[in-house]
C-alpha cells in the first residue's frame, strides 16, 4: 500500500504510470451511464472514508463516484461531526479508521494533519487538498493537457495570481513532468521559494515575472485560481483583491499567449474576478474537462495506492 500525499513525494515514473492508467480507465468506460460499474472492479468489497474539514463539490463527488464505479463503497465524513474536530488526536483517528476502512481520503487545513494521518494509518491516505497543496487536481490537469495537446514536457505553463496550494502542486508537477512554469503575481503572494528551488533543481525553468503581459509570452497553458482560498481569512479579501486585480485572465491577456494556448482553472471560479466569463466560456478553456478528469485521474491514484 502507498500513500498519495504530494506530486513531489511520488516518483516521476509512478506519476506517469498513474496518468497512463487514467487515460486507459477513462477510455474503457466511454459512453456509459455515470452510475454504471466498470468492467474491472478493483475496489470490490473495499470501504473508503472521505473526510472533509473544508467544503467541496468536485473532490467529494468525483471520489465518491469513482470508488463506486470500481465496485467499492464510501463513507463521507465531515471533520466537524467527527471526534477529530472535538479533540481526538489525528493519530488515534488514523488507527481507529484503519480498523474499519481500506483507504482514507482527507481534505484538511494543516499539512501536518495529513502527514500524521498517513504516519499512523495502516491503509493508504490520499491528499484531497491542504492549505499547502492539491495534488489530485494537478494529476487531473496533466491528464487534461495531454488529451488536448499531447505531452506537457517542455511546454510553458503560466500561473497567474496567488501562489497558493494549487500553484504549489503545479510547481511540484513542473519538476516531475518536466515543464517550465512562470509565476506572475504580486510579490507578497509569491509561491513558497522552496518549491520554486526544488523544481529548478530538477532542471526546469521556473520564473517569477511581475508583468503579466510579459509573463504569458509564448505560453502553452494559462492557469488561474481563486484570489481568496478556503484557508484565507475573510478579512484579507479586500487586500488580496487589490493586489491581484492586475493579474486577471481576460481576452486581452490570453491574446499575448500562444494562439493555441489552453486555459485551466481548478474551480470553483469567481467569474469576472480572477478570470472573465469570456475566457471561462471561450474556445481555449478546458475547465469542465479538468473537472471530469478528477474522476478518472483519482481512480488511477486509488488503484495505485492499493496496488490494484
Ligand atoms: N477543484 C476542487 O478541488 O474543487 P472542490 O473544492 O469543489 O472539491
Ligand atoms: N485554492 C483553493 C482551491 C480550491 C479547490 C482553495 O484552497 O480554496
Amino acid at each position: 500500500m502507498k500513500h498519495f500525499l504530494d506530486i513531489n513525494a511520488t516518483e516521476t515514473g509512478e506519476l506517469k504510470n498513474i496518468i497512463s492508467e487514467a487515460h486507459r480507465i477513462k477510455a474503457a468506460r466511454a459512453g456509459r451511464p455515470k452510475g454504471a460499474l466498470d468492467d474491472e472492479k478493483p475496489l470490490d468489497g473495499h470501504m473508503v472514508a472521505l473526510i472533509f474539514e473544508k467544503p467541496s463539490t468536485r473532490t467529494r463527488v468525483s471520489f465518491d463516484v469513482g470508488v463506486r464505479q470500481m465496485g467499492g463503497e464510501t463513507m463521507v465524513l465531515s471533520g466537524s461531526e467527527m471526534q477529530l474536530g472535538h479533540g481526538e488526536t489525528v493519530a488515534d483517528t488514523a488507527k481507529v479508521l484503519s480498523r474499519y476502512v481500506d483507504m482514507i481520503m482527507i481534505r484538511t487545513f494543516e499539512e501536518a494533519t495529513l502527514l500524521e494521518m498517513a504516519e499512523y494509518a495502516d491503509v493508504p491516505v490520499i491528499n484531497g487538498l491542504t492549505n499547502r497543496s492539491h495534488p489530485c487536481q494537478i494529476m487531473a490537469d496533466i491528464l487534461t493537457y495531454e488529451e488536448h495537446r499531447g505531452s506537457i514536457e517542455g511546454k510553458k505553463v503560466v500561473w497567474a495570481g496567488d501562489g497558493n496550494n494549487v500553484c504549489a502542486s503545479f510547481l511540484h508537477a513542473a519538476g516531475q513532468f518536466g515543464f517550465d512554469l512562470t509565476f506572475t503575481g504580486p510579490e507578497p503572494l509569491d509561491p513558497e521559494m522552496a518549491f520554486v528551488e526544488e523544481a529548478r533543481a530538477k532542471g526546469v525553468n521556473v520564473e517569477i515575472v511581475r508583468d503579466p503581459v510579459k509573463a504569458v509570452e509564448g505560453a502553452d497553458l494559462l492557469v488561474a485560481d481563486t484570489w481568496v482560498s478556503m484557508h484565507d481569512a475573510p478579512s484579507a479579501r479586500e487586500r488580496r483583491h487589490n493586489l491581484l486585480r492586475p493579474y486577471q485572465i481576460n481576452d486581452e491577456l490570453m491574446a499575448h499567449a500562444k494562439p493555441d494556448a489552453l486555459f485551466m482553472h481548478c474551480l470553483p471560479a469567481h467569474r469576472e474576478e480572477e478570470v472573465t466569463n469570456s475566457v471561462m466560456d471561450g474556445p481555449q478553456s478546458v475547465i469542465f474537462d479538468e473537472a471530469e478528469n478528477r474522476l478518472h485521474a483519482q481512480k488511477a491514484v486509488m488503484r495505485w495506492c492499493l496496488g490494484k
